[in-house]
């Protein structure tokens, strides 16, 4: 048998979500081919220490303490039991630290080959401001919206955002995910909570109009070309006023999934092509899921691009991927595969400058 693929699955981490990635770890560490791959396993406690485990759990032992070599010829991971060298990395991280650039940057400078978005595609991906004026740039729709950074919190005009954007209209953390954070607006007593709320997690709040409309998503996958998959769509029960926390992992019976959506031909082909779009214009690498609206007009709106979705069992990417006829496991190797062959592509760019040398 050829020697296995070593790759270390991140998961927990100092994010909102540290649970989710619980989680979604479990799941990639049920289905990954053990014939290809051997599975590392590195938790992330919700201090951000690192622990080399044995299970994928919320359990960090200090004796698991990992210690990071940043040598990029070495690239261990070691604690007091073991010591590893990792050949691939998967991040299964949602949130701030891991799926914002951050984690993404330190494997880069380790040298290691990593499943998914690299550094820029996954920070301007995780802010919500920065990704809708570059969608906008690129002309790909996104609902209408008003931003404020903590220092500009004296300026905020519950009466001037109600004027430019309507009622209800949404508040939102820029840089969050799993819905904290997140408000529908309809007072300016709900304004003020909302406020507090947001700058409570980021220094930066969105506002922005609130979509009547049927909430849809796109996975899209690989890299030259990329493609997607049929779109999806959530149906949120009406005791929720929209996609919740709760609604999305604590009550089972908030939604209904309908995989694939239930749309005409033309609406799903211009969803497909616009989620692409919307991918490669935020340097998105690998593997994606795209949210987005579709209102009663038929107007496509881009909600937002999630670099490291979901791999739970209610998750939409592993499901939209199924119903193509790509079970959880080839879709795990698929994405292994994607972050070795990006590797090797990478090696090809130079990374010294000598005068005089050709090549
Ligand atoms: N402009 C909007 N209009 C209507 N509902 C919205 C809007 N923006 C967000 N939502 C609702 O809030 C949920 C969470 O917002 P989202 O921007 O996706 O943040 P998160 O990154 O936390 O998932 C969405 O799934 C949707 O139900
Ligand atoms: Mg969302």
């Amino acid at each position: 048998m050829a020697k296995r693929i070593k790759v270390a699955i991140l998961f927990g981490g100092r994010s909102v979500e540290h649970q989710i990635s619980i989680n979604s770890a479990k799941n990639i560490f049920q289905y990954i081919d053990r014939d290809r791959f051997e599975p590392v396993l590195v938790g992330i406690s919700k201090d951000g220490v690192w622990h080399l485990k044995d299970e994928v759990d919320d359990h960090f032992d200090p004796s698991d303490e990992l210690v990071l070599s940043l040598n990029p010829t070495e690239c261990v991971l070691k604690s007091a039991k073991k010591e590893v060298r990792p050949d691939a990395v998967f991040p299964v991280l949602h949130g701030t630290d891991g799926e914002d650039g951050s984690i993404q940057g330190l494997l880069q400078a380790m040298d290691l080959p990593f499943v998914g978005t690299g550094v820029l595609g996954s920070s301007v991906s995780m802010n919500k401001l920065t990704s809708k004026r570059l969608l906008q740039a690129s002309g790909i729709p996104v609902s209408k919206f008003l931003a404020y950074e903590f220092h500009q919190k004296d300026e905020l005009d519950f009466e001037f955002i109600k004027k430019e954007l309507g009622l209800p209209f949404m508040a939102k953390a820029a840089n969050l995910g799993s819905s904290v954070g997140v408000a529908k607006v309809k007072s300016i007593a709900g304004f003020n909570e909302a406020v507090e709320d947001c700058f409570r997690f980021d220094r930066t709040v969105l506002f922005e109009v609130y979509i009547e409309g049927r909430e849809l998503e796109c996975s899209v996958m690989g890299n030259t070309p990329p493609r997607a998959s049929e779109p999806a769509e959530i149906v949120i029960s009406k005791n929720y006023e929209f996609y919740t926390y709760e609604a999305k992992y604590l009550d089972p019976n908030a939604v209904e999934l309908h995989v694939p959506a239930k749309l005409s031909k033309d609406i799903a082909e211009k969803i497909r092509e616009l989620s692409i779009q919307a991918y490669e214009t935020l340097h998105c690498e690998d593997f994606a899921r795209v949210d987005l609206f579709l209102t009663p007009e038929n107007e496509i709106l881009i909600n937002e691009i999630n670099t490291i979705p979901g791999f739970t069992n209610s998750s939409m990417f592993p499901m939209m991927w199924q119903e193509k006829g790509i079970s959880f496991p080839d879709l795990i190797t698929m994405l292994i595969e994607m972050a070795l062959d990006k590797y090797e592509v990478s090696k090809r760019i130079l990374k010294r400058y000598s005068h005089n040398a050709r090549g």
